[in-house]
């Protein structure tokens, strides 16, 4: 630490952890950023040190050598190898759960039974090891039917089923051809769910929380929310599917018996909680626990939080956050993804990168998938390429503004959709 102030390191390498790396740049409190592995567009901000981040050990090693005093993990295959357990024990400050929290993201069937057992409303499923008993309870539901590898499958692991043969076919990749490797030993078969979705993310400190703007993700790769599943294709908030009443429901129904069931579990949560929700006619239902922010869902967030974020995390990771600390300023934020061509099936690599030289005002570009080459040139690197974020007096104004930058990016083949936030601003008279 130098005068008070915090050497940060960021653990990932997408537009999450670049939208955290400019939060870290904008910081008081931060007196230097690194980022592990990081990517083309974090590299001229920051330093970007290779590391494997799904090591605990390396993490560590890489901490000690960087004088790290926070480490802001972003994604969830760090928490799930234990990360944030190997540095706080070695006296270093991490922002994320420990393994026993990260286990509501790395194992499905450990979050139903968390969620049945505390009396939250999510759909109802049933955990099966081989085909046979899992088909004979598909026979004796209904359709279409939800299918879930229990464990980590970077957002791949669940099919819906229209019927016998779709559900047949996916429980034996799962479970015989092992698709997902480990991850599909437990399979759950779970009641389908109609409604609107939205992400209610909670920076958790034990039994204090702070509840940020609902958003919403766009999930299929085609307007309309047509095609495959990807990453997230763009994001907005605040989502208005989250009205004041839903909120009260999501409050008392969800947030309170969540946060109460992790103390009486005995799990000392301490980071991003996001629950995935599904507004039904029932009223909400949980989807899903991640235990990190949603990527785009975060570079929509961190822009809409009044004060800085940075401080927050420090608190939650010290054990000292006041739910009273943070406010929420007004207006929206939305993000358009920037994806390579191909993307989601066989994302191609390596098309050249053009960026405008100067930005409006309330625009930022976040890099995911870019890569600096040697001659400093950018290229493509992975699927969701980059993302456009933009805030504004409302969404209108917001999405004005992002769209307003797209057009003027340019890479070969890359595609994205044009009616991120649609439904938010049909909904709010705009369009
Ligand atoms: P998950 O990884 O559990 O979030 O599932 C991925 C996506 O599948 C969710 O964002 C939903 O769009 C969809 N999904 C998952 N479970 C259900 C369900 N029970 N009913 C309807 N849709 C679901
Ligand atoms: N945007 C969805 C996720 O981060 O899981």
């Amino acid at each position: 630490m130098s005068n008070g102030r915090l050497n940060v390191l960021i653990l990932g390498s997408g537009g999450r952890e670049h939208a955290l790396l400019k939060a870290c740049l904008r910081s008081p409190r931060v007196a230097r950023v690194q980022v592990a592995p990081g990517n083309g567009g974090m590299a001229l901000e920051a330093e970007c040190l290779p590391c494997d981040i799904a090591n605990p050990a390396d993490v560590l090693a890489l901490a000690r050598r960087a004088a790290a005093d926070l480490v802001l993990v972003g994604p969830e295959v760090p928490l799930a190898a234990g990360v944030v357990d190997v540095l706080e024990d070695a006296g270093i400050l991490a922002y994320g759960p420990r393994l026993a929290g990260a286990r509501l993201e790395a194992s499905k069937s450990f979050t139903k039974d968390f969620l049945v057992r505390h009396r939250i409303p999510t759909a109802a499923a049933a955990t099966f090891a081989a085909v046979a008993p899992a088909l004979a309870h598909v026979r004796a539901g209904r359709f279409p039917v939800v299918l879930k590898a229990s464990g980590l499958a970077a957002g791949k692991g669940v099919v819906i089923a229209r019927d016998l043969a779709e559900a047949e076919a996916a429980l034996r990749d799962m479970l015989e051809a092992r698709v997902f490797g480990a991850s599909g030993d437990e399979v759950l078969v779970e009641e389908f769910m109609e409604g609107e979705e939205a992400s209610i993310m909670l920076v958790v400190c034990r039994d204090q929380h702070l509840m940020l703007p609902a958003s919403q993700d766009h999930k299929r790769v085609g307007e309309g929310d047509t095609g495959p599943n990807t990453g997230g294709m763009g994001a907005y908030a605040p989502a208005g599917v989250v009205t004041p009443a839903v909120e009260a429901r999501v409050r008392a129904e969800i947030i309170e018996p969540t946060l109460r069931g992790l103390l009486a579990d005995g799990i000392d949560y301490r980071g991003t909680l996001y629950i995935g929700i599904m507004v039904t006619a029932e009223g909400p239902k949980v989807v899903e626990f991640n235990v990190r922010f949603g990527d785009p869902e975060c570079q929509v967030l961190l822009p809409l939080l009044d004060g800085d974020p940075v401080g927050i995390f420090e608190s939650v990771a010290r054990g000292t956050f006041r739910s009273t600390q943070v406010g929420v300023r007004p207006g929206a934020a939305l993000v358009v993804v920037v994806a390579a061509h191909g993307y989601p099936a066989a994302p191609r690599l390596g098309d050249a990168v053009q960026l405008p030289a100067d930005l409006p005002e309330g625009v930022d570009i976040l890099h995911g998938g870019t890569r600096r080459q040697p001659d400093g040139t950018l290229v493509t690197s992975g699927g969701r390429i980059l993302g456009v974020v933009a805030r504004g007096a409302d969404l209108a104004e917001a999405a004005r503004r992002a769209y307003g930058v797209v057009p003027r990016i340019r890479i070969a083949g890359a595609h994205f959709r044009r009616d991120i936030g649609a439904r938010q601003l049909r909904r709010d008279g705009a369009a």
